[in-house]
């Protein structure tokens, strides 16, 4: 059986890409240092697939840490998903972010140059893209001029792998880009659990689904939209995972860099977003509409042909289990992992 490493493989998208890598037969090796997550996670991935991963508690800044693990565990390929993610957070606490996403990254290839480990995932993200690009965005559209320091560190993360593979031309090097991640397990064990005030759509809509939050503020709708809201694309966390899944096998058979979008390239509005929520869940959801958020783009959605043709992967999950799923996990843990 092959181990993958997953940094940050206690958070949100980690957690679910361990439970699909123990379906696909790997076996996940995971460091967390549980800024944003819990330990909880990841006895809840042996709960779902009967197998518990390899847990370390530590920061991936610690280079001494990441040798013992490599020393430790045969590694086939890293899956970095560890960083700071908030974009408001990362506007006010610029350093912490640059130190944090950028060093881990940095102590993360040092310690695989001293193991000898060569294959490399990178979670990015769709904010590298100008924001000037006509939609949908393909992995040749524009990137940089990013608007805060979270979207800067995706940005220079991608350029630092790029350069470490170019000096190591048997490095392999992934980037996934994401879209817009929402959704959870289907047993509603794993799911997205934000600490405070949820800054993303689907977990503030699921905290109004259980009264923690009284109604949803629809950050603008006099945008040049069909119903003047927002456009993303929403992708299932569990399509996202088997992405990884595909990923993998393509990394470790190729070399070089190679860079794709994981969306569903259907873009939908937070008005269709709502609707589909209360539909899937026959939930009433109050709502009232609050000026724009800065930062906020129009549209934002992809096209996922590079992923569908040279990984094999393709989205399969739709706006309703999105919708459904996530109020499954939400209303079986209304604290998230917290009792
Ligand atoms: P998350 O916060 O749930 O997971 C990130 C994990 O990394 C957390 O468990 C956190 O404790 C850990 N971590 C942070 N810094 C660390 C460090 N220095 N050492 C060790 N562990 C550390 O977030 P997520 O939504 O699961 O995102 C995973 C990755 O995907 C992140 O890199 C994020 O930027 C990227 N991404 C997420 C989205 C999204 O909307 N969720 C979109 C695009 C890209
Ligand atoms: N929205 C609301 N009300 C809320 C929260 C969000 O109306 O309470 C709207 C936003 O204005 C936006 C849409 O819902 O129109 C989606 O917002 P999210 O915050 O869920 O997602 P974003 O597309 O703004 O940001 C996400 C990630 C970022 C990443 C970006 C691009 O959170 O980390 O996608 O990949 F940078």
């Amino acid at each position: 059986m092959q181990n993958i490493l997953l940094t940050g493989g206690a958070g949100y998208i980690g957690s679910h890409i361990a439970v699909e890598l123990i379906n696909a037969g790997y076996f996940p090796v995971i460091i967390d240092n549980l800024a944003n997550s819990s330990e909880k996670s990841v006895e809840r991935v042996g709960k779902i697939t009967g197998v518990t991963p390899k847990f370390y508690r530590g920061d991936c800044r610690d280079e001494k840490l990441l040798d013992k693990i490599f020393v430790e565990a045969q590694i086939s390929c890293v899956i970095h998903l560890a960083g700071l993610k908030a974009v408001g957070e990362s506007v006010e606490k610029p350093l912490e972010y640059y130190d944090n996403n950028l060093n881990a990254t940095i102590a993360l290839c040092r310690s695989m140059k001293k193991a000898g480990v060569k294959n490399f995932i990178f979670s990015s993200s769709a904010t590298v893209y100008n924001s000037k690009n006509p939609m949908p965005l393909s992995e040749d559209s524009v990137t940089g001029g990013c608007t805060n320091p979270y979207g800067w560190t995706k940005y220079m993360i991608e350029q630092i792998l790029s350069g470490v593979q170019k000096a190591n031309p048997d490095w392999s090097v992934t980037l996934l880009r994401y879209f817009n991640p929402v959704g959870a397990h289907k047993s509603g064990l794993i799911g997205e659990n934000p600490r405070g005030i949820p800054n993303n759509l689907m977990p503030f809509i699921t905290q109004v689904a259980t009264g923690k939050r009284e109604k949803l503020n629809i950050f603008g709708n006099d945008y040049p939209t069909k119903d003047g809201t927002c456009i993303r694309d929403y992708i299932h966390v569990l399509d996202l995972a088997k992405g990884h899944v595909k990923a993998i096998e393509y990394t470790l058979n190729h070399n070089g860099v190679e860079v794709f979008n994981l969306g569903t390239g259907q873009g939908y509005s937070v008005l269709d977003m709502v609707e589909a929520f209360q539909k899937a869940n026959n939930i009433k959801l109050p709502y009232t509409f609050a000026p724009r958020r800065a930062g906020d783009l129009t549209e934002c959605y992809s096209t996922p042909a590079k992923a569908n043709k040279i990984l094999g992967w393709k989205a399969e999950e739709t706006l309703e289990t999105m919708c459904a799923d996530s109020w499954n996990w939400q209303r079986q843990n209304p604290n998230g992992y917290e009792e």
